[in-house]
């Protein structure tokens, strides 16, 4: 069985690959928290310091980097400091000690996940995942890239941190294609059977709906009346909205309705 490293293996993306993996491959993880599953192999290591990045990587055939550090995510609503910084220490140093063990170690696949519309990064954290990105593509290691749009846990916990204001103001008329982990994590086992080939096609869930529709179903799903005015969407955010779509891409099958109806409130 070939051994795949996952960095963010942890998280929700990295769960759902790791469950398909399972089966199929010895499947190591580095984390700062190891879990406790016998059949998995758990590296305690931190990419902000480079510990257990050598041990995550020794005899690995492929490595995923799926692990991140956005503050956006992470608190679920954006603070005006995320428009001018965003730590780099994860997603670009980090990337970079990956990839300089993995090249050490002659790993054949550095799989590295990244975000649809990081050409034209509108916020410190998305020129991150951009710089991280051309890292990757001129490293010595062979390589793929394959980004995604929105997961639905992230748009499902900024619409429940926003909703908290007595009322909400919206631009309702951008647009957003909120995609599974679950339908994301099948693609990524389709990249990692595939092997390195570069830049993959964009991945994102099945509909694109304006951000009006979207918190239409979410307030119908979770039970919620928050009153919302419209507010127009200036020309740039409607750019960096757009950019952050595929409508061309390869789809997910699990819509947003879906997910909502299958997944109990933060
Ligand atoms: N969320 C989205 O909407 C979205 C959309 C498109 C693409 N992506 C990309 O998809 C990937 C996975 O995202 P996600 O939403 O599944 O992430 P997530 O749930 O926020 O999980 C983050 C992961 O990063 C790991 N991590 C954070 N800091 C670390 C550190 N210092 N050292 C080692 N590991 C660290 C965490 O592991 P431990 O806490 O166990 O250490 C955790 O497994 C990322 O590359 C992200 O940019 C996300």
């Amino acid at each position: 069985m070939d051994t795949v490293a996952i960095t963010g293996g942890t998280g929700h993306l990295g769960r759902e690959l790791v469950r398909l993996l399972k089966p199929t491959h010895q499947v190591r993880i580095l984390t700062r928290r190891p879990g406790t599953d016998p059949e998995l192999e758990w590296v305690q290591g931190d990419l902000t310091t480079g510990q257990g990045v050598p041990e995550t990587v020794a005899g690995a055939h492929t490595l995923v980097h799926a692990a991140t550090f956005s503050p956006v995510a992470q608190r679920g609503f954006m603070h005006p400091v995320d428009f001018w910084r965003s730590p780099p220490d994860v997603d670009v140093d980090g990337t970079s000690r990956l990839l300089e063990a993995a090249a050490a170690a002659e790993v054949r696949h550095f799989l590295y996940v990244s975000i649809v519309g990081v050409d034209r990064p509108a916020m410190p954290y998305l020129r991150l995942k951009h710089t991280a990105e051309e890292l990757v593509s001129v490293a010595d290691v062979p390589w793929s890239i394959v980004r995604a749009t929105l997961f639905h846990w992230l748009l499902d916990r900024m619409l429940n941190r926003a909703t908290r204001l007595p009322v909400l103001p919206l631009p309702g008329a951008l647009p957003v294609q909120p995609v599974d982990t679950r339908d994301f994590a099948e693609y990524l086992a389709e990249c990692i059977r595939n092997g390195a080939v570069g830049r993959r096609e964009d991945y994102g869930g099945p509909e694109v709906l304006t951000l009006r529709e979207a918190l239409r179903a979410w307030q119908r799903a979770r039970g919620r009346d928050r009153r919302v005015f419209n507010v127009p969407a200036p020309k740039r955010l409607r750019r960096i909205a757009t950019d952050m779509t595929c409508p061309g891409g390869r789809r997910g099958k699990i819509t947003w309705d879906d997910w909502l109806h299958s997944h109990p409130a933060e």
